[in-house]
């Protein structure tokens, strides 16, 4: 039977600018090409929920423009429930700004705008449909407390929390960690919240026995073309990134999230097969353009 997941989190509309290598300070460069997406971390993990054949709702904020009807357009066309998307006059949609460049690497500047009107009050709107769920995700890019707030009622329903915490930030508060069942932290984000370098085998576990000092039982970080390491029920290992060529690594992390949170059973029990399911979902995202358009479906990975 199908997860259902619960996102709650960001919905911006990407700006992509294609350029052959990021200007240096004082130079001007000319782009190459333009192109825009649907995007934005939240959207993008509901998508990749969803596409991997999860229930998915989505709860957040979008402002009462084109670029609103457009990213409720695109969300519906995934058959995301969208109820709990509150459309505000007093903000314009999330926008990212991503310089592009030939080799597949992004910079990514973004202007939250409705995102950052996200609330607990949209989370007591949506409680109803958290309790009926299986996983509830969020990330960095809506504001903490309505994070806290949909944890605390996916917590009191006993249903999974998944932390991607990204963007980095610098301190997390502990109420948030403490409500969080599985954190999902890339190397960089790990060493701003735990101060832990990681460089090998040991870092990466005394990385997890931070994560589980808190009460967080399962710590998956995500390496980029390393694959990741998975810390759970006294057990850990590192699993394999596949191989394959990035032409755009946007939303490959995403990516993993959603695809994650749609495959693992709800008792972790086969979370080695469900992290190789996302990892292989997240190589065939690095290899098209785009945050929503890359993102693949269920048949997809399982090829
Ligand atoms: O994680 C990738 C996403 O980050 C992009 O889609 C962009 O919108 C930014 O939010």
């Amino acid at each position: 039977m199908a997860n259902k997941v619960v996102v709650i989190g960001s919905i911006n509309v990407d700006n992509i600018m294609h350029i052959d290598n990021l200007p240096q300070p004082g130079e001007t460069i000319k782009m190459n090409s333009f192109s825009k997406a649907g995007g934005g971390k939240g959207a993008n993990q509901a998508v990749a929920a969803a596409r991997s054949q999860a229930e998915t709702s989505f709860i957040g904020r979008v402002g009462d423009d084109s670029n609103g009807k457009m990213m409720l357009k695109l969300l519906k066309e995934d058959n995301i429930d969208t109820k709990h998307i509150t459309v505000v006059p007093q903000a314009d949609t999330g926008q990212a700004y991503i310089l592009l460049q030939k080799s597949g690497q992004n910079s990514i500047i973004y202007q939250a705008g409705a995102n950052s009107l996200v609330t607990s009050e949209d989370v007591d709107q949506a409680q109803e449909t958290i309790q009926k769920s299986d996983f509830v995700v969020t990330e960095f890019e809506t504001p903490i407390p309505a994070a806290i707030a949909a944890f605390e009622v996916a917590r009191a329903a006993n249903k999974v929390t998944i932390l991607n915490p990204a963007p980095a930030v610098k301190k997390i508060p502990e109420e948030l960690l403490k409500l969080t069942d599985i954190i999902t932290p890339n190397e960089t984000e790990s060493e701003l919240i735990s101060g832990i370098k990681i460089t090998d085998e040991q870092s990466l576990k005394e990385s997890a026995a931070f994560y589980h000092g808190l009460g967080i039982s399962c710590v998956i970080i995500t390496l980029g073309s390393k694959g990741s390491f998975v810390s759970h029920n006294g057990q850990s290992e590192q699993i394999s990134a596949f191989k394959v060529k990035a032409v755009d690594t946007t939303a490959a992390g995403d990516t993993f999230i959603g695809a994650l949170s749609s495959e693992l059973d709800p008792d972790l029990s086969n979370i080695h097969d469900a992290i190789v399911y996302a990892s292989q979902a997240s190589s065939l995202t690095v290899q098209k353009l785009g945050a929503f358009p890359s993102i693949p479906k269920r048949e997809a990975v399982l090829e």
